[in-house]
Protein backbone atom coordinates (compact mmCIF):
# COMPACT_ATOMS: atom_id res chain seq x y z
CA UNK A 1 0.00 0.00 0.00
CA UNK A 2 1.00 3.61 -1.13
CA UNK A 3 1.00 6.28 1.10
CA UNK A 4 -0.21 9.43 -0.17
CA UNK A 5 -0.17 13.03 1.13
CA UNK A 6 -2.60 15.65 -0.38
CA UNK A 7 -2.44 19.68 0.26
CA UNK A 8 -5.28 22.05 -0.10
CA UNK A 9 -7.56 18.49 0.00
CA UNK A 10 -10.61 20.80 1.03
CA UNK A 11 -11.10 22.36 -2.55
CA UNK A 12 -12.57 22.14 -5.50
CA UNK A 13 -10.13 19.73 -7.24
CA UNK A 14 -9.08 17.93 -3.95
CA UNK A 15 -12.39 16.68 -3.19
CA UNK A 16 -12.64 14.95 -6.46
CA UNK A 17 -9.10 13.65 -6.17
CA UNK A 18 -9.66 12.05 -2.89
CA UNK A 19 -12.50 9.85 -4.34
CA UNK A 20 -11.00 8.57 -7.33
CA UNK A 21 -7.93 7.98 -5.32
CA UNK A 22 -9.96 6.15 -3.60
CA UNK A 23 -11.53 3.86 -5.66
CA UNK A 24 -8.74 3.03 -7.97
CA UNK A 25 -5.53 2.72 -5.54
CA UNK A 26 -4.62 1.03 -2.61
CA UNK A 27 -3.39 3.89 -0.34
CA UNK A 28 -3.04 4.88 2.58
CA UNK A 29 -4.21 9.01 1.96
CA UNK A 30 -3.15 12.03 4.18
CA UNK A 31 -5.17 15.36 3.34
CA UNK A 32 -4.12 18.23 4.95
CA UNK A 33 -5.47 21.96 4.46
CA UNK A 34 -5.62 25.11 6.08
CA UNK A 35 -9.38 24.77 6.85
CA UNK A 36 -11.22 22.16 9.11
CA UNK A 37 -11.88 19.22 8.01
CA UNK A 38 -14.84 18.67 5.48
CA UNK A 39 -16.85 15.83 4.71
CA UNK A 40 -14.87 14.84 1.79
CA UNK A 41 -11.85 13.96 4.38
CA UNK A 42 -14.15 12.30 7.04
CA UNK A 43 -13.12 9.35 8.25
CA UNK A 44 -9.39 10.04 7.03
CA UNK A 45 -6.71 11.07 8.36
CA UNK A 46 -6.49 15.11 8.18
CA UNK A 47 -3.79 17.62 9.69
CA UNK A 48 -3.87 21.26 9.79
CA UNK A 49 -0.45 22.54 6.71
CA UNK A 50 -0.10 25.76 5.91
CA UNK A 51 2.44 25.62 3.30
CA UNK A 52 3.83 28.78 3.49
CA UNK A 53 5.83 27.05 6.94
CA UNK A 54 8.91 25.23 6.09
CA UNK A 55 8.69 23.79 9.68
CA UNK A 56 5.29 22.54 9.54
CA UNK A 57 5.83 21.20 6.13
CA UNK A 58 8.65 19.40 7.16
CA UNK A 59 6.75 18.36 10.64
CA UNK A 60 3.94 16.72 8.42
CA UNK A 61 6.69 15.02 5.86
CA UNK A 62 8.69 13.32 9.15
CA UNK A 63 5.46 12.11 10.64
CA UNK A 64 3.49 10.88 7.61
CA UNK A 65 6.93 9.75 5.06
CA UNK A 66 4.61 9.50 1.87
CA UNK A 67 5.99 7.94 -0.81
CA UNK A 68 3.33 10.09 -3.74
CA UNK A 69 2.17 13.93 -2.97
CA UNK A 70 -0.49 15.67 -4.54
CA UNK A 71 0.41 19.33 -4.15
CA UNK A 72 -3.16 21.34 -4.61
CA UNK A 73 -2.95 24.24 -2.15
CA UNK A 74 -2.99 27.63 -4.05
CA UNK A 75 -4.49 30.72 -3.93
CA UNK A 76 -6.25 30.46 -7.51
CA UNK A 77 -6.64 33.78 -10.20
CA UNK A 78 -9.08 36.10 -8.90
CA UNK A 79 -8.62 35.71 -4.93
CA UNK A 80 -4.99 36.37 -6.52
CA UNK A 81 -5.58 39.65 -7.91
CA UNK A 82 -7.10 40.44 -4.53
CA UNK A 83 -4.36 39.83 -2.06
CA UNK A 84 -1.16 39.18 -4.67
CA UNK A 85 0.92 38.60 -2.12
CA UNK A 86 -0.49 36.21 -0.27
CA UNK A 87 -1.17 34.74 -3.91
CA UNK A 88 2.80 34.98 -3.96
CA UNK A 89 3.75 33.24 -0.73
CA UNK A 90 1.78 30.18 -0.95
CA UNK A 91 2.05 29.82 -4.56
CA UNK A 92 5.88 30.27 -4.48
CA UNK A 93 6.90 29.63 -1.15
CA UNK A 94 4.48 27.19 -0.40
CA UNK A 95 5.63 25.07 -3.47
CA UNK A 96 9.25 25.56 -2.79
CA UNK A 97 8.49 23.97 0.67
CA UNK A 98 6.86 20.90 -0.76
CA UNK A 99 9.70 20.24 -3.62
CA UNK A 100 12.33 20.92 -1.03
CA UNK A 101 10.06 18.63 1.50
CA UNK A 102 9.78 15.88 -1.34
CA UNK A 103 13.47 15.69 -1.69
CA UNK A 104 14.33 15.52 2.01
CA UNK A 105 11.95 12.88 2.71
CA UNK A 106 12.92 11.19 -0.87
CA UNK A 107 9.55 11.13 -2.01
CA UNK A 108 9.07 8.84 -5.09
CA UNK A 109 6.59 11.25 -7.00
CA UNK A 110 5.13 14.75 -7.32
CA UNK A 111 1.99 16.59 -8.44
CA UNK A 112 1.32 20.15 -8.93
CA UNK A 113 -1.34 21.55 -10.58
CA UNK A 114 -0.59 24.09 -13.48
CA UNK A 115 -3.00 26.43 -15.28
CA UNK A 116 -3.62 28.25 -18.46
CA UNK A 117 -2.86 31.41 -16.40
CA UNK A 118 0.36 30.82 -16.91
CA UNK A 119 0.10 32.31 -20.96
CA UNK A 120 -0.02 35.88 -21.19
CA UNK A 121 -1.72 37.90 -23.85
CA UNK A 122 0.58 37.45 -26.24
CA UNK A 123 0.60 33.86 -26.42
CA UNK A 124 -1.79 32.14 -29.73
CA UNK A 125 -5.11 32.15 -28.51
CA UNK A 126 -5.46 28.97 -30.57
CA UNK A 127 -3.99 25.53 -29.73
CA UNK A 128 -1.57 27.61 -27.48
CA UNK A 129 1.69 25.86 -27.62
CA UNK A 130 3.53 23.91 -24.39
CA UNK A 131 6.64 25.59 -24.78
CA UNK A 132 6.08 29.73 -25.40
CA UNK A 133 7.79 32.68 -24.26
CA UNK A 134 4.63 34.62 -23.39
CA UNK A 135 4.62 36.86 -20.11
CA UNK A 136 1.50 36.50 -17.70
CA UNK A 137 -0.13 39.68 -16.08
CA UNK A 138 -1.72 38.25 -13.53
CA UNK A 139 -0.05 37.09 -9.75
CA UNK A 140 -1.73 34.09 -10.28
CA UNK A 141 -0.05 32.89 -13.49
CA UNK A 142 3.07 34.53 -12.86
CA UNK A 143 3.77 32.02 -9.63
CA UNK A 144 2.21 29.13 -11.57
CA UNK A 145 4.69 29.88 -14.57
CA UNK A 146 7.80 30.74 -12.61
CA UNK A 147 6.24 26.52 -10.26
CA UNK A 148 6.81 25.18 -13.81
CA UNK A 149 10.32 26.00 -13.99
CA UNK A 150 10.91 24.91 -10.71
CA UNK A 151 9.63 21.45 -11.48
CA UNK A 152 12.13 21.02 -14.33
CA UNK A 153 14.52 22.35 -12.46
CA UNK A 154 14.06 20.59 -9.25
CA UNK A 155 13.52 17.10 -11.68
CA UNK A 156 17.33 18.14 -13.33
CA UNK A 157 19.14 18.49 -10.35
CA UNK A 158 17.43 16.09 -7.67
CA UNK A 159 16.34 14.14 -9.60
CA UNK A 160 12.65 14.48 -8.22
CA UNK A 161 10.27 12.74 -10.17
CA UNK A 162 7.72 16.26 -10.52
CA UNK A 163 5.00 15.95 -12.89
CA UNK A 164 2.55 18.57 -13.79
CA UNK A 165 -0.51 19.17 -16.26
CA UNK A 166 -1.78 22.90 -17.14
CA UNK A 167 -5.77 22.34 -15.70
CA UNK A 168 -7.69 24.94 -17.97
CA UNK A 169 -11.21 25.99 -16.18
CA UNK A 170 -12.39 22.96 -14.23
CA UNK A 171 -16.22 22.00 -14.45
CA UNK A 172 -17.51 20.30 -10.96
CA UNK A 173 -20.70 20.07 -8.97
CA UNK A 174 -19.37 18.49 -5.25
CA UNK A 175 -17.34 21.77 -3.89
CA UNK A 176 -18.13 25.30 -5.31
CA UNK A 177 -15.09 27.18 -6.50
CA UNK A 178 -14.75 30.36 -5.51
CA UNK A 179 -11.83 31.71 -6.45
CA UNK A 180 -11.14 31.60 -10.48
CA UNK A 181 -11.85 33.30 -13.34
CA UNK A 182 -13.50 30.10 -15.14
CA UNK A 183 -15.72 29.70 -12.19
CA UNK A 184 -18.33 31.11 -14.58
CA UNK A 185 -19.53 27.71 -16.07
CA UNK A 186 -20.08 25.96 -12.33
CA UNK A 187 -22.31 28.97 -10.80
CA UNK A 188 -24.35 29.12 -14.32
CA UNK A 189 -25.45 25.40 -14.24
CA UNK A 190 -25.70 25.80 -10.63
CA UNK A 191 -28.35 28.52 -11.03
CA UNK A 192 -29.96 26.46 -14.11
CA UNK A 193 -30.38 23.70 -11.74
CA UNK A 194 -31.99 25.64 -9.09
CA UNK A 195 -34.29 27.28 -10.92
CA UNK A 196 -32.92 31.03 -10.38
CA UNK A 197 -31.31 33.01 -13.16
CA UNK A 198 -28.05 34.13 -13.29
CA UNK A 199 -25.49 37.29 -13.54
CA UNK A 200 -22.23 36.39 -15.49
CA UNK A 201 -18.82 38.14 -14.88
CA UNK A 202 -17.92 37.83 -18.01
CA UNK A 203 -19.12 38.98 -21.21
CA UNK A 204 -21.04 36.09 -23.49
CA UNK A 205 -18.43 35.93 -26.42
CA UNK A 206 -15.84 35.41 -24.05
CA UNK A 207 -14.01 31.97 -25.06
CA UNK A 208 -11.79 29.55 -22.56
CA UNK A 209 -10.57 26.21 -22.91
CA UNK A 210 -12.48 23.99 -20.20
CA UNK A 211 -13.01 19.92 -18.97
CA UNK A 212 -14.82 18.37 -16.82
CA UNK A 213 -13.49 17.13 -13.33
CA UNK A 214 -14.05 13.23 -14.03
CA UNK A 215 -11.73 13.54 -17.38
CA UNK A 216 -9.26 15.72 -15.84
CA UNK A 217 -8.85 13.62 -12.62
CA UNK A 218 -8.70 10.80 -15.04
CA UNK A 219 -6.26 11.90 -16.63
CA UNK A 220 -4.34 13.00 -13.88
CA UNK A 221 -4.21 9.53 -12.49
CA UNK A 222 -3.06 8.22 -15.91
CA UNK A 223 -0.53 10.96 -15.82
CA UNK A 224 0.60 9.92 -12.67
CA UNK A 225 1.05 6.29 -13.49
CA UNK A 226 2.29 6.88 -17.21
CA UNK A 227 6.04 5.85 -17.89
CA UNK A 228 8.72 8.12 -16.85
CA UNK A 229 11.21 7.36 -19.43
CA UNK A 230 8.12 8.80 -22.00
CA UNK A 231 7.25 12.13 -20.54
CA UNK A 232 9.57 14.48 -22.34
CA UNK A 233 7.77 18.00 -20.64
CA UNK A 234 9.05 18.58 -17.06
CA UNK A 235 7.47 21.86 -16.99
CA UNK A 236 3.62 20.88 -17.73
CA UNK A 237 1.90 19.50 -19.95
CA UNK A 238 -1.60 21.18 -21.61
CA UNK A 239 -4.84 19.51 -20.94
CA UNK A 240 -8.48 20.30 -22.37
CA UNK A 241 -11.59 19.40 -23.36
CA UNK A 242 -13.35 21.89 -25.27
CA UNK A 243 -13.71 25.88 -25.85
CA UNK A 244 -16.99 27.10 -25.23
CA UNK A 245 -18.31 30.98 -24.32
CA UNK A 246 -20.63 31.85 -21.74
CA UNK A 247 -23.28 32.69 -24.89
CA UNK A 248 -22.75 28.53 -25.98
CA UNK A 249 -22.93 27.40 -22.38
CA UNK A 250 -26.33 28.89 -21.94
CA UNK A 251 -27.32 28.08 -25.30
CA UNK A 252 -26.49 24.07 -24.11
CA UNK A 253 -27.80 24.31 -20.16
CA UNK A 254 -31.09 25.69 -22.60
CA UNK A 255 -31.69 22.10 -24.39
CA UNK A 256 -32.28 20.87 -20.60
CA UNK A 257 -33.80 23.93 -18.83
CA UNK A 258 -35.67 25.77 -21.17
CA UNK A 259 -36.78 28.91 -19.35
CA UNK A 260 -33.30 29.83 -18.15
CA UNK A 261 -32.54 33.47 -17.92
CA UNK A 262 -28.62 35.19 -18.10
CA UNK A 263 -27.46 38.37 -18.11
CA UNK A 264 -23.77 39.68 -18.98
CA UNK A 265 -22.12 42.20 -16.25
CA UNK A 266 -18.62 41.97 -16.89
CA UNK A 267 -15.97 43.01 -13.83
CA UNK A 268 -12.32 42.62 -12.91
CA UNK A 269 -12.30 39.25 -14.55
CA UNK A 270 -13.13 39.91 -17.85
CA UNK A 271 -9.67 41.21 -18.00
CA UNK A 272 -7.93 38.49 -17.03
CA UNK A 273 -10.25 36.13 -19.61
CA UNK A 274 -8.99 38.09 -22.20
CA UNK A 275 -5.30 37.31 -21.43
CA UNK A 276 -5.80 33.63 -21.63
CA UNK A 277 -5.52 31.27 -24.80
CA UNK A 278 -8.88 29.92 -25.94
CA UNK A 279 -7.59 26.38 -26.97
CA UNK A 280 -4.61 24.54 -26.10
CA UNK A 281 -2.19 22.38 -28.06
CA UNK A 282 -2.84 18.89 -26.59
CA UNK A 283 -0.92 16.92 -29.29
CA UNK A 284 2.28 15.86 -27.05
CA UNK A 285 -0.09 14.79 -23.73
CA UNK A 286 -1.92 12.42 -26.60
CA UNK A 287 1.62 11.55 -27.68
CA UNK A 288 3.30 10.84 -24.96
CA UNK A 289 0.90 9.77 -21.69
CA UNK A 290 -2.16 9.26 -24.08
CA UNK A 291 -4.35 11.48 -22.81
CA UNK A 292 -8.15 11.32 -23.83
CA UNK A 293 -11.25 12.25 -22.61
CA UNK A 294 -15.24 10.98 -21.96
CA UNK A 295 -16.90 14.15 -21.53
CA UNK A 296 -18.06 17.08 -24.49
CA UNK A 297 -19.91 19.95 -23.16
CA UNK A 298 -23.58 18.48 -23.86
CA UNK A 299 -22.42 15.39 -21.97
CA UNK A 300 -20.96 17.86 -18.72
CA UNK A 301 -24.07 19.61 -18.97
CA UNK A 302 -25.99 16.74 -18.52
CA UNK A 303 -24.12 15.23 -15.69
CA UNK A 304 -23.81 17.72 -13.63
CA UNK A 305 -27.87 18.14 -13.29
CA UNK A 306 -27.48 14.59 -12.49
CA UNK A 307 -26.23 15.42 -9.41
CA UNK A 308 -27.09 18.80 -8.50
N1 LIG B 1 -10.35 24.75 -10.21
C1 LIG B 1 -9.89 25.07 -11.43
O1 LIG B 1 -10.66 25.38 -12.35
C2 LIG B 1 -8.40 25.01 -11.69
C3 LIG B 1 -7.95 25.31 -12.98
C4 LIG B 1 -6.58 25.30 -13.23
C5 LIG B 1 -5.69 24.93 -12.23
N2 LIG B 1 -6.17 24.62 -10.99
C6 LIG B 1 -5.17 24.28 -9.96
O2 LIG B 1 -5.60 23.18 -9.19
C7 LIG B 1 -5.13 23.31 -7.83
C8 LIG B 1 -6.27 23.19 -6.87
O3 LIG B 1 -7.21 24.21 -7.16
P1 LIG B 1 -8.69 24.20 -6.56
O4 LIG B 1 -9.59 24.56 -7.67
O5 LIG B 1 -8.94 22.99 -5.77
O6 LIG B 1 -8.58 25.49 -5.61
P2 LIG B 1 -9.44 25.79 -4.30
O7 LIG B 1 -9.30 27.24 -4.03
O8 LIG B 1 -10.81 25.22 -4.42
O9 LIG B 1 -8.65 24.95 -3.21
C9 LIG B 1 -7.37 25.29 -2.76
C10 LIG B 1 -7.21 24.81 -1.34
O10 LIG B 1 -5.94 25.29 -0.87
C11 LIG B 1 -6.13 25.65 0.47
N3 LIG B 1 -5.09 26.62 0.86
C12 LIG B 1 -5.04 27.94 0.63
N4 LIG B 1 -3.95 28.49 1.20
C13 LIG B 1 -3.29 27.46 1.79
C14 LIG B 1 -2.09 27.38 2.54
N5 LIG B 1 -1.36 28.47 2.83
N6 LIG B 1 -1.69 26.16 2.98
C15 LIG B 1 -2.42 25.06 2.70
N7 LIG B 1 -3.58 25.08 2.04
C16 LIG B 1 -4.00 26.27 1.58
C17 LIG B 1 -7.52 26.23 0.56
O11 LIG B 1 -8.02 26.20 1.89
C18 LIG B 1 -8.30 25.32 -0.39
O12 LIG B 1 -8.91 24.26 0.28
C19 LIG B 1 -4.39 24.67 -7.79
O13 LIG B 1 -3.02 24.46 -7.96
C20 LIG B 1 -4.94 25.42 -8.98
O14 LIG B 1 -4.01 26.34 -9.48
C21 LIG B 1 -7.50 24.66 -10.69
Amino acid sequence: MIKILITGSNGQVGAELIRIIKSSIDAEIMCTDITQKTKETEGMEFEYLDVKSKELTEKIFEKFHPDHVYHLASILSASGEKDPYLAYTVNLTGTVNILNACVKYNVEKLFVPSTIGVYGPEAPKEDAPVRHSSIPTTMYGITKAAGEMLFQYYYEKYNLDVRSLRYPGLISYRVPPTAGTTDYAVDMIRHAAKGSSYTCYLGEDTPLPMMYMQDAMESTIKFMHSDPDKLSVRTAYNVMSYTFTPKQLYETILKFKPGFRVDYKPDFRQQIAESWPHSLDISQSRHDWGFNIRYDLEKTVEDMFSHL
